[in-house]
């Protein structure tokens, strides 16, 4: 479905063209453009006093004259002028290192670049696999770091977690010093793993049954 974002405003949100549906903001204002066009658009707005109702006078002109923006006129209502088109980045949708899963096929992916657009996968929006989220045994998910010689020792967890077909941790993985460390681990290993580093961020690991969890 096309959407489009006026450069207008209201109350602070902007005025957006969904499909044929008008929105501010979330809010949608249950007038459409379809069909009868937007001259037929302002007249109802007009007619009914505008919309959302508890929109002054001016801000309804402006967006009368948003939603003529929107069908392509170009003129703002208000000012009369052609407006010049603007571009305005979007804040970035993702963080560095944060993990994805797609809920459907089961991919996952970690984030080592922002970018402005959401991780789709299968047509559906990629899941945030947020840490110590699930509703599991902490004892058995939250890694354990231990100094030994030439580095540290991660074991996940404090009680060792089970390493069965069904029920295993997938990965370790520790960030230190702008770098990421990922040992795969497999069905019948040991939930542990060793680094060759000193100082420690962050420490995580991945069970495929109960999600992602960090020290
Ligand atoms: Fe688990």
């Amino acid at each position: 479905m096309q959407e489009r974002t006026g450069l207008t405003a209201v109350e602070g949100n902007p005025l957006t063209l969904v499909g044929n549906e008008l929105k501010v903001g979330d809010k949608a204002l249950g007038f459409e453009l379809a069909g009868n066009g937007l001259e037929s658009v302002i007249c109802r707005l007009r007619r009914l006093g505008g919309a959302p109702p508890e929109l002054s006078a001016s801000r309804r002109c402006r967006l009368i004259g948003a939603a003529r923006d929107l069908r392509g006129g170009g003129h703002g209502i208000l000012t009369g002028r052609q407006r010049a088109p603007t571009t305005r980045r979007k804040p970035p949708m993702t963080a560095m290192s944060q993990v994805y899963k797609c809920e459907k096929c089961g991919n996952i992916v970690e984030v080592y670049h922002t970018g402005a657009g959401a991780l789709v996968c299968c047509g559906d929006p990629m899941v945030l696999l947020e840490e110590n989220t699930t509703d599991a045994a902490q004892e058995k998910h939250v890694p354990v770091v231990e100094k030994v010689d030439g580095g540290i020792k991660v074991t996940v967890g404090e009680v060792a977690h089970p390493m069965a077909d069904e029920h295993y941790i997938e990965w370790i993985e520790v960030i230190s010093g702008g770098k990421t460390y990922t040992e795969f681990l497999r069905p019948g290993d040991v939930p542990e793993a060793m680094f060759p580093i000193g100082d420690v961020e962050l420490i995580r690991a991945y069970c495929n049954v109960h999600g992602h969890w960090k020290a």
